[in-house]
């Protein structure tokens, strides 16, 4: 049993989440797995985990939560964080801050609005802050797979070279966004560079408790506990927060706000993080997807945490 474990407590918090585990299993068997690159296909159904980083350090997780699987859009988090630490504000002239209402693939505003994403978070989005990324660091996926390590405290995190490979092989959507943007200037890297370092991002391994213990900077004010560092200023966190809140579930981020309230970001590989400010980080992770592409049972067992939090006064 791993170190992680072993530093569980089993207190009031840990049967709340071994409850939510039990009863968001009944949703599973709902939705699809992921069919855009045959490594996301194959995976088992039936999975599901749950891992809770209260901000005292403490995990509570249950189900296949030590599970390493795609983190794919999660990504997206640690690309705009890094980001803005390197590059500050300047790049929202190049991305916008507004919900897109559209599928994460989408490329009809893209046109219409001169190459400038409406958020950070759709692909077309993390792709330009993915091209600072590659502006700013020698070797950006590198440095992303050490930043992972460093905020979950798990230095055996990786990049999983069968999905990376998988994600070049049907890299045609993602490509002729990144084309379309470069051609109104919003692109400043090769096109090839750029999706390269994007894909090896979303082809990270990690498992709810590598996240849940990543992410939770962003419940604790930008301070990463396992890294002991000041990741983001406080400030950062909370405007971080806001855009996962507006826009971190695409096209069905007001309904997941109106469901659970919570800041999150999904992923195709069927994970979710949330973050309950000055609280806690939670990743849920199970592979069938509804059709925004967000896990259906890690959403409901979302809620299920939402309102036992809501209900408890926590
Ligand atoms: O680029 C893509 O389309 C995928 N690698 C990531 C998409 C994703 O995870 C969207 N999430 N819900």
């Amino acid at each position: 049993m791993s170190a992680y474990i072993a530093e569980m407590d089993r207190g009031g918090m840990q049967d709340r989440v071994d409850g939510i585990a039990h009863r968001a299993r009944s949703r599973l068997g709902t939705g699809k797995l992921a069919d855009y690159i045959p490594a996301l296909a194959d995976q088992d159904p039936n999975r599901f985990g749950i891992a809770v980083c209260t901000n005292d350090g403490r995990v509570y997780a249950a189900g296949d939560a030590q599970e390493v699987f795609s983190i794919q859009s999660i990504s997206k988090v640690f690309l705009l964080a890094l980001a803005l630490r390197a590059c500050g504000g300047e790049l929202w002239s190049r991305v916008g801050l507004n919900p897109s209402g559209m599928p994460f693939n989408s490329l009809s505003q893209l046109e219409a609005e001169q190459g400038k994403p409406r958020n950070p978070f759709i692909n077309a989005g993390a792709i330009v802050v993915a091209d600072h990324l590659v502006s700013a660091f020698a070797t950006p996926a590198q440095h992303i797979q050490d930043v992972a390590r460093r905020l979950s405290g798990n230095p055996s995190i990786l990049i999983d070279r069968r999905v990376l490979e998988s994600e070049w092989q049907h890299r045609s959507r993602n490509a002729a966004t990144a084309y379309l943007m470069k051609s109104f200037g919003n692109i400043a890297n090769e096109v090839d560079d750029v999706l390269y370092a994007y894909f090896a991002c979303c082809s990270l391994g990690m498992s709810c408790v590598d996240l849940a213990r990543a992410l939770n900077f962003l419940a604790s004010a930008g301070y990463a506990r396992c890294a002991d560092e000041q990741f983001v200023t406080p400030a950062l966190a909370r405007k971080i927060n806001s855009i996962l809140f507006t826009c971190g579930m695409y096209d069905a981020a007001g309904d997941f706000a109106y469901r659970v309230g919570l800041p999150a970001k999904s992923g195709v590989g069927g994970g979710i993080v949330a973050v309950v400010p000055g609280k806690l980080s939670v990743c849920v992770w199970s592979p069938l997807l509804d059709a925004s592409g967000n896990s259906v049972a890690a959403q409901y067992a979302l809620e299920l945490l939402s309102n036992e939090l809501a209900s408890n006064g926590t």
